[in-house]
């Protein structure tokens, strides 16, 4: 870190605020227990009371997260992850959910909590979907913005009675600049008034150019309610994944990307996380954001405790220390020093930069007052 408190050195070292105070002190340097001093002071300090020094830099958290390519014949196929976007009430989770009644296995049909936004379909050919249900587009949006690419396919819902409209838009913009693969999915065909070929015109304007259109992509007509075109669309995601050939490597430490979390009141911190490469374990330390943790505990999409997750399974996570952020991407480290130190390093990042943005704004203001 480049400034830490007196509290939090002396608390590194084991040793009492008081000595280092007085050890401060003795090198004119006058703090209390909650000031901070800066590094090449808090080095000199540590040196004094016979600690050797390990500064956290961006290379060293690198190094720690190093992201290893993996070997070609460690990979295996892994479920897609699909992401329903549209208009606010054009169906999406109408949608996944006639999807998920309609296509669970047996013995699960109706039956399903839905405990995360996110959970995996079984299709009778036996393959698995995993669907994100993200809540609007701000998730998305945050994920992208922090570098976590957690879909591979977005499913467009547009209703066939309304057509094109501003958050459909955004949707395509959003699947364009992650360059995801998009399945256009024409809902409420069951409606009189439904007129899905406006809906492929309207998308000619914002240059998706559906099938029916001769373009290349993939556009089923359905209905959330009626069940129509259900298997079609199963089919089109099929066919899109297998074009992806979509694999990870499930015998490494754990990479995954936060869907959502919150601070439950009873459990603590909880976040719902999608792993992406690797298998997370219970009892696995790891970074997440400017947070780290344990896991203590784990529970898959349908409420029931897991041990494990592999790639592409989405599990809600306890044991954090805090609240991460949607879109934060998680890393499973070796110990809990070199997890600790990440964490503290980011977050004294993440500090550094708003006191420099907040000192930006306090001079812009001060200069618009001149
Ligand atoms: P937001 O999450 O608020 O953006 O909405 P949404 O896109 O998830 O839509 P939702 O699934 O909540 O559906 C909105 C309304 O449309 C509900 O009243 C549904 O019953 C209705 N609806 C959804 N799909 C269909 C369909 O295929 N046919 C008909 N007739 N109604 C549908
Ligand atoms: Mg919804």
């Amino acid at each position: 870190p480049e400034a830490i408190t007196v509290a939090e050195l002396a608390n590194r070292m084991t040793e009492r605020v008081g000595d280092v105070v007085k050890a401060l002190m003795q090198n004119g340097v006058m703090a209390t227990q909650n000031q901070t001093i800066d590094a090449d002071t808090a080095e000199l300090i540590i040196e004094e009371f016979g600690h050797t020094v390990t500064r956290v830099s961006d290379a060293d958290v690198e190094q720690v997260i190093e992201q290893v390519e993996d070997n070609p014949e460690d990979l295996k196929d892994r479920a897609p992850i699909i992401t329903v976007m549209g208009h606010v009430d054009h169906g999406k989770t109408s949608l996944l959910d006639a999807i998920r009644n309609a296509k669970v296995t047996q013995g699960e049909a109706g039956g399903i909590t839905q405990h995360i936004g996110a959970y995996q379909v079984q299709t009778e050919g036996g393959t698995t979907l995993t669907f994100l249900d993200t809540p609007g587009h701000a998730a998305f949006t945050s994920m992208r913005s922090r570098g976590a690419q957690v879909t591979d396919i977005v499913i467009l819902v547009v209703a066939a009675d309304d057509a094109v409209m501003p958050q459909t838009i955004e949707a395509i913009n959003h699947a364009k600049a992650a360059e995801v693969p998009m399945i256009v999915a024409i809902n409420k065909c069951d409606k009189p008034d439904a007129n899905p070929t406006k809906v492929r015109t309207d998308l000619l304007q914002h240059e998706v150019v559906v099938e029916e259109m001769s373009g290349d992509v993939q556009d089923v007509e359905v209905s959330a309610k009626s069940g129509k075109g259900l298997d079609e669309l199963l089919e089109a995601i099929a066919l899109q994944s297998e074009i992806l050939e979509l694999k990870a490597n499930p015998d490494r430490a754990a990479q995954g990307a936060v869907i959502e979390a919150k601070l439950d009141v009873g459990r603590g911190p909880v976040a719902t996380v999608l792993v992406q490469n690797g298998t997370l374990r219970q009892g696995d330390i790891f970074v997440v954001g400017e947070q780290w943790g344990k896991v203590r505990a784990m529970e898959n999409d349908q409420g029931a405790r897991v041990k494990e997750a592999g790639p592409s399974v989405p599990v809600e996570v306890l044991g954090l220390n805090g609240t991460p952020e949607a879109g934060d991407v998680l890393n499973v480290v070796s110990t809990e020093a070199q997890a600790r130190e990440i964490a503290e390093y980011r977050q004294q990042v993440a500090k550094d930069k708003r006191a420099a943005a907040g000192a930006a704004t306090t001079l812009e203001a001060l200069m618009q007052k001149a």
